[in-house]
């Protein structure tokens, strides 16, 4: 069989040593990704608090903008919560809900419509499943009162999340936290604000996960396994391209001088197609047929030529995604059905402008 080449976004820097620009450094080797991952000297630029309640607190809580004091006992919230969901569990619910809905998008398409007509068979993927069954299905099991409605809010705050989001989509924001934490559980604020984190950290990957993996499993043979579908694009078509440091002193990184306070700009788009590690970088890789019941949580690493390279999308190191293995049974659910019911629309996919993702505004499919 032979498997397609994925070149690189045009933005996506070619791997080499670490390069100055705009006074901070963009680090692109698969090996130096992960030593500023696993370098204490390197940290998390830290978001200030503010009053109870706002998105400033809720920035200033959760574990993933946290000065590194406080974020081991953070991320233990969030890790704790995580550690009730099986993702076999969520994987068979988000596979379910999937095709609740397009079974009612079928339905009333096809009453609305006379049954022809293109148009009655689109479905748009993103917003229809990607950016809701995934939260809808863990909202659920964080104990929110009312999951569908916590989609659009998680949405909303993920929207303003990083420091620096515009003025429109903090104020929206600031309903969205009122809205989730009226919703939450009875548990301390502190826990609360880390279950929050936990939705909204995987609100737009996983949709974008989920987007781009449809789009190219359309396109692969259907022998692939989602798995291995969802590693490898995890890999070339990564929904997270990047992710920043900032060096607390003096430090050397492969040869170069980092000053303190310099901030880093992981690239793991361009440490994914590491020559040093995918001997071909840009052709699909799959690392074999799917087995039967593969352990989601394996999906991340691929095989090659005997060694295990995992793509750096979920990061390394005590800050790196404690929820990979729910989110690839979150999209693994999703993608599964989607591949059994439909084919490509054929119309283009465009990406919202991020400076670290990489999330589609829209796919369409067609049912089959
Ligand atoms: C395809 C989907 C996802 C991708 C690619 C992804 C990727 C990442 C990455 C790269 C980081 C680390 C950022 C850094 O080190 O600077 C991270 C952190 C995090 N992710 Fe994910 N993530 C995904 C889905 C999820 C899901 C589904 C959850 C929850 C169920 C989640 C929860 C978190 C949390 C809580 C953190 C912060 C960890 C900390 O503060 O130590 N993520 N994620």
């Amino acid at each position: 069989m032979s498997w397609p080449m994925i070149p690189p976004d045009p933005d996506t820097p070619p791997c080499g040593p670490p390069v100055p620009v705009d006074g901070g450094w963009v680090v692109t080797r698969y090996a130096d990704v992960v030593a500023v991952l696993t370098d204490p000297r390197y940290v998390v630029p830290v978001a200030p608090g503010g009053p109870p309640g706002t998105l400033a607190w809720l920035r200033g809580t959760v574990s993933r903008f946290s000065a590194p004091d406080r974020h081991p006992g953070r991320r233990a919230l969030g890790v704790a919560a995580l550690r009730d969901l099986d993702p076999d569990e969520l994987r068979d619910a988000a596979a379910r809900l999937t095709t609740r809905t397009l079974d009612r998008l079928h339905a009333e398409r096809t009453s609305d419509r006379g049954g022809d007509g293109e148009a009655a068979g689109r479905v748009e993927v993103m917003g229809a499943l990607a950016r809701r069954v995934p939260l809808e299905v863990l909202a659920a099991r964080l104990g929110l009162a009312d999951p569908a409605a916590a989609v659009p809010a998680v949405t909303a705050v993920a929207a303003a999340y990083h420091p620096g989001a515009d003025p429109a989509a903090v104020a929206h924001a600031e309903r969205a936290v009122a809205t989730l934490l009226a919703m939450s559980p009875p548990v301390p604020a502190e826990a609360a604000a880390n279950r929050i984190g936990l939705l909204v950290q995987a609100a737009d990957a996983t949709a974008g996960l989920i987007v781009a993996a449809v789009r190219h499993g359309l396109a692969t043979p259907a022998a692939l396994g989602t798995a291995h579908l969802l590693a490898e694009v995890l890999r070339l078509d990564p929904p997270v391209r990047a992710t920043r440091r900032v060096a607390t002193g003096a430090t050397r990184l492969a040869g170069r001088e980092i000053g303190p306070d310099a901030t880093l700009l992981l690239r793991f788009d361009a440490a994914n197609r590491d020559p040093a590690v995918h001997p071909d970088p840009d052709r699909f890789h799959p690392a074999g047929p799917d087995q039967a019941g593969h352990a989601a949580g394996e999906a991340g690493h691929l095989a090659l030529a005997g060694r295990s390279v995992r793509a750096l999308t979920f990061g390394a190191g005590p800050r790196g995604c404690p929820g990979e293995r729910h989110a690839l049974a979150l999209a693994a659910g999703v993608v599964e059905v989607l591949r059994a019911r439909c084919r490509p629309a054929g119309t283009p996919v465009r990406h919202a402008p991020h400076p670290t993702l990489r999330v589609p505004t829209s796919l369409e499919v067609m049912f089959r």
